[in-house]
């Protein structure tokens, strides 16, 4: 039999012989253990066999940096420390996982530890989206591993596929829903008609949820993860002040019902498109036909269509929050991070961002719900069309709910400048027949 070696392999004609591969191994250091660093702990000792068999990486966890010492955990207490800066200098720790979340002490750790020259794996999209220019320019120079396949679409492959094998793709468009504990919330509410705060509590229960749900609610979650796959889908940095942000923690349970009358379903929805000004990106709940393929993803589940000229478009699609799809997501990274360190090359950076403008929001163009309480008498209707008429905004479809003083009217409109809108609404309001203006939510998916 023919037999040849390449570095620490040997090769066997026709077949691998796993045990004449020595194991090499990689000491990992987690910095948190809750949600996802607790999940990742426990499945790096009880799959450690499995993953050493499949990998060819024998992965030993050194420790776990917890706030917390007396907190039960789904690892021995044995890995634990409450300092993280002991786990990113522990001399047999190679790799370093950040799951802390949030900004300090994660990005000081971060930093340490590209300095150190180990590799580092996050899923804290909150800390790249605010930090991001500096810790990829520190991992280039240091040319070390910083990988973030879990920061965005928790279980889902996403970010490799958009940073790796879309790489000479022209992408255009990437839209979906990002956020695992509102698509949580707005299936509850709409389909099991859940309370708003019930709902929240069980994403909390089941781990979907950051430790402050606002930022879930308010948008913040969804806006650092667009700002992400903007940045990796156009090759330029979006910071999160330059998203357009809008949460669910507005929307009245109405219009969930109204979306379902009139065949939508209401998403919280994050886009990001290109255009000869500069991308525009955006978080903000819509409207979404009943039988579009985002209306169809429902509880903690992500989905993410990316659109390009040659590829036409690609929909990504599973799990996108709680512990154990996220650790799945870790570990890839873990297991690429080992092969990359082993190599003992120095690592080029797979994102590159440039800077440049952001397209102006108010040239923005979607198609409008709106909710308004009007006088019901003849001739409402007209003054209402003419508002719409003078801003140059195009009523799609009118439907009334109820009769007597006041009635409800919902419109759809055609697509309209954000500025447009924006002028119509305020003339509404103006008008004597119009008692409120109760809601305006976008339409996303409807048509051209
Ligand atoms: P979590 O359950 O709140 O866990 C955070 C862990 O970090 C806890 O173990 C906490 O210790 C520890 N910690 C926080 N600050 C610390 C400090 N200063 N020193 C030492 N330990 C500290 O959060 P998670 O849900 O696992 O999320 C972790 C990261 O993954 C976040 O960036 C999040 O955005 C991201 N992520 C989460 C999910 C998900 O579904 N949960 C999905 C994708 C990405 P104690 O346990 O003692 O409090
Ligand atoms: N809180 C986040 C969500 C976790 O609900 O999507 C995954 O990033």
């Amino acid at each position: 039999m023919t037999t040849w070696s390449s570095g620490a392999f040997t090769f066997a004609e026709g077949y691998l012989n796993a045990s004449t591969i020595p194991a090499m191994e990689i000491g990992v250091g987690i910095l948190g253990g809750g949600t996802v660093g607790g999940e990742l702990a426990r499945r790096m000792l009880e799959d450690r066999e499995a993953i050493l068999a499949k990998s060819g990486i024998d992965l030993r966890l050194r420790a776990v940096a917890v706030r917390e010492l007396d907190k039960p955990r789904l690892f021995p207490s044995r890995y634990i420390v409450d300092r993280p800066d002991l786990v990113v200098s522990h001399p047999e720790v190679d790799l370093v996982v950040e799951l802390m979340g949030g900004v300090d002490p994660a990005r000081e750790m971060v930093l340490s530890a590209l300095d150190l020259g180990k590799p580092v794996i996050t899923a804290n999209k909150e800390l790249l989206s605010l930090h991001g220019p500096e810790l990829f320019a520190r991992a280039a120079a240091k040319g070390v591993s910083l990988l973030f396949e879990a920061a965005v679409g928790g279980g889902i492959p996403l970010i490799r596929p958009l940073s790796e094998s879309l790489a000479g793709e022209r992408i255009e468009r990437v839209m979906g829903i990002v956020n695992g504990t509102t698509n949580f919330i707005l299936t509850a509410m709409d389909s099991e008609g859940i309370p708003y705060q019930e709902a929240l509590a069980d994403a909390q229960r089941l781990g979907y949820a950051e430790a402050n749900p606002t930022a879930d609610v308010s948008g913040s979650d969804a806006a650092a993860k667009a700002a992400i796959l903007a940045g990796l889908a156009f090759g330029r940095w979006v910071s999160i002040e330059q998203v357009h942000t809008e949460g669910i923690a507005d929307l009245a349970s109405q219009d969930l019902g109204f979306a379902r009358q009139l065949g939508y379903t209401i998403k919280l929805l994050a886009v990001a498109e290109t255009s000869p000004h500069g991308p525009a990106v955006r978080v903000h709940p819509a409207l979404v036909p009943a039988d579009h393929p985002l209306a169809l993803i429902r509880g903690a589940n992500n989905g993410v269509f990316l659109e390009g000229p040659s590829i036409g478009e690609l929909l990504f699609l599973g799990p996108g929050a709680g512990g154990e799809p996220t650790a799945t997501a870790v570990l890839g990274d873990v297991i690429l991070a080992s092969r990359e360190f082993l190599a003992g090359t120095k690592v080029a950076p797979r994102v590159r961002f440039g800077n440049g403008d952001v397209r102006d929001f108010s040239e923005v163009e979607t198609q409008w719900y709106l909710r308004l309480e009007v006088r019901d008498r003849p001739g409402v209707l007209a003054r209402i069309a003419a508002v719409f008429g003078i801003h140059e905004v195009s009523i799609m479809s009118v439907w009334q709910d109820g009769r007597g003083d006041y009635a409800t009217l919902l419109l759809v409109t055609h697509h309209a400048r954000e500025t447009n809108h924006r002028a119509a609404v305020k003339d509404l309001e103006a008008l004597e027949v119009v008692r409120q203006v109760a809601a305006t939510i976008r339409v996303v998916g409807a048509g051209p």
